[in-house]
């Protein structure tokens, strides 16, 4: 973790809890981060409900002050019009949403979102102010054939083709073969790869930029790894699919500093 960058904990729901259930959730989590009187300060957690529960958290984050930020899981590349089905950034803003994820690779796979759909979007989400959390990868046979970098850098070097230097941007290391696999990466993995993704968010927006950007590892995440990583000086952050659905484990990495010494 850098020193000059705040840790981010994302929790990306994906297709899990309806709005109902994202009340119950987040209010779970606040109190259970408030009795175990966590420094708010000392890390920033963002959640990524789906698209239908984005109101209802929004409101109840404003109405009991609870210090999480809000992202939502994709974006259109378009901004209004006639395009069924597609969620604008310009809406995404209006409901205070401050990230936005893009390129995860569920959508590139499932969706076949193309390197070029995933410049799109993040060009989307910065007209709209909301910074994007760009997600590169590497699938278990490209590791085989390419070694681990070469596929998350050409993915992040199309993803900033265009970004000015001055842009709020996330990036997430997030291994295919990790996500979801209950087999995380090691910490070197994460550190090696994270190391030469800022190298491209220094080659393409410039130091200023590399130094200030906040590079996270996600892939089977939980509080019994979330240290190992968070020790890594270019791991600043964690993208947490399943471990983020259940209050107390994901109160317990945001809660990596106490439970390691970091
Ligand atoms: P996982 O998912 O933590 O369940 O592996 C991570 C992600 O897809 O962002």
């Amino acid at each position: 973790m850098g020193v000059n960058r705040l840790p981010l904990i994302a929790g990306n729901w994906k297709m899990n809890l309806d709005h109902l259930q994202a009340v119950a959730f987040v209010q779970k989590l606040h109190w259970t981060l408030k009795d175990a009187k966590h420094e708010e300060d000392s890390v920033e957690v963002a959640v990524f409900p789906p698209f239908t529960d984005l109101r209802t958290v929004q409101t109840l984050l404003d109405a009991d002050k609870i210090p999480f930020a809000l992202g939502a899981q994709d974006l259109s590349t378009k901004d209004s019009g006639a395009y069924t089905g597609e969620i604008s950034g310009a809406f995404l803003a209006q409901l205070d949403c401050r990230y936005v994820i893009i390129g995860h690779s569920e959508r590139r796979e499932y969706h076949a979102e193309t390197d070029e759909v995933v410049a799109a979007k993040v060009q989307a989400a910065l007209r709209h102010g909301l910074a994007p959390v760009i997600c590169v990868g590497e699938t278990a046979e490209d590791l085989e054939k390419h070694g681990a970098a070469a596929v998350p850098v050409a993915q992040l070097e199309a993803a900033l083709a265009g970004v000015a230097a001055d842009a709020d941007i996330v990036v997430a290391y997030e291994p295919v073969w990790a996500i979801g696999s209950g087999q995380a990466a090691t910490p070197q993995q994460a550190q090696d790869v994270c190391a030469k993704l800022r190298e491209v968010v220094g080659s393409a927006l410039g130091a200023d930029a590399a130094a200030r950007t906040r590079v996270l590892y996600g892939g089977s995440v939980k509080s019994a790894n979330i240290a190992g990583f968070m020790r890594e000086p270019d791991v600043d952050g964690a993208l947490v699919g399943g471990a983020s659905l259940v209050a107390d484990e994901f109160a317990a990495i945001i809660r990596y500093q106490k439970h390691v010494g970091v």
